[in-house]
């Protein structure tokens, strides 16, 4: 240490100053994260190369209309402002059936099935579903609505849910899937719901943590993955119980499949999140993650039968009941 910096000359000094520190650290953090901003994308222009063009066959398609148009809809960058969210939440369930719609002016060529999975936040879900369906109606899309609630006081199981869900949607023949946090609201009218070839990370960009992708395999969120890539990978693990892990296992399984993660730009994928109490930390999770390889084939999707289900359709979507 120089001589004229003693021990308690930098003792008092950092004392007298250690408000700078606050901004300090912020300065240091920003600079850190600053790179994510600017994360890998697909150019919107070239977004139609990537479209995973796949009806539900069951769906009716009119010879006589003709197929929806995308393009419109991937240019049209719209914020949501907060005057328009309440307009958004005020809507009359027009057109929906059993959570699902399907466009009148057109033949959709995407039909898409969305996973929410849920317990116990009714203030969320009734803010949600709403401003989904009022988001969705404008996409020119066929999409179904699924809330996957764990209705036990067993530990979260997110991962369970996810599968459950994904079952009963491939079995009524949907060919993509998006998995949903119930907290997150799009906020721009050009993020597209729909799968693209590629498993695609949809809340790159959510305002909690500040507009920043905070690590490249993130998957959290909101998900799009076709039904063929998800019995791929065989799902999520169902051994990740309370917060966290199942997300960045599944990001491992996509890798070890090689697969991508695709992402649209950053002013597409921007999420609002409603404001919730956390489900209990998982601190087991990068223990159970490690022999993820292992676990894989024998770990997922083929593996929820000792979970008890019912299925209850209702108007604006079809709820899954699960017991474990
Ligand atoms: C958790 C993930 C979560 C991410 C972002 C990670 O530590 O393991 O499950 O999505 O943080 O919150």
């Amino acid at each position: 240490m120089p001589k004229w910096l003693s021990r308690q000359r930098l003792f008092l000094l950092l004392k007298k100053n250690v408000w700078l520190l606050f901004p300090l650290i912020s300065i240091v953090q920003f600079f850190f994260t600053f790179g994510e901003f600017k994360y890998e994308h697909i150019p919107v222009e070239r977004v139609n190369d990537y479209l995973y063009k796949h009806v539900n066959p069951n769906l009716k398609l009119v010879n006589t209309k003709a197929e929806c148009k995308y393009d419109d809809i991937l240019h049209h960058t719209q914020l949501t402002q907060v005057r328009e969210m309440k307009k958004m939440l005020n809507f009359t369930p027009k057109g929906i059936m059993n959570g699902s719609f399907a466009p009148e002016e057109c033949n959709p060529a995407m039909s898409v099935a969305i996973l929410v999975t849920y317990r116990n936040r009714q203030s969320q879900l009734d803010v949600f579903i709403p401003y989904i369906h009022t988001f969705l109606r404008k996409q020119n899309i066929h999409y179904k609505i699924y809330v996957i609630e764990q209705q036990d006081d067993k530990p979260w199981n997110k991962g369970l849910l996810y599968n459950i869900g994904a079952k009963q949607a491939i079995a009524e023949k949907f060919p993509c899937l998006i998995l949903h946090d119930v907290d997150l609201l799009p906020l721009d009218h050009s993020n597209l719901y729909v799968c693209l070839n590629q498993p695609r990370h949809m809340s790159a960009s959510i305002d909690k943590f500040r507009f920043v992708l905070i690590y490249n395999t993130l998957v959290g969120g909101v998900l799009a993955i076709t039904s063929e890539h998800y019995k791929l990978l065989n799902g999520f693990s169902n051994r990740f119980l309370g917060w966290g892990g199942e997300d960045d296992d599944f990001a491992s399984r996509i890798s070890a499949n090689k697969l991508d993660i695709l992402r649209f730009p950053q002013h597409m994928a921007r999420y609002t999140m409603l404001r919730h109490q956390q489900e209990p930390e998982n601190s087991a999770r990068y223990a159970i993650m490690l022999d993820g390889r292992r676990r894989a084939a024998s770990d997922g999707l083929g593996s929820v039968a000792f979970a008890s289900v019912g299925v209850r359709p209702q108007r604006l979507y079809t709820l899954i009941t699960v017991r474990v």
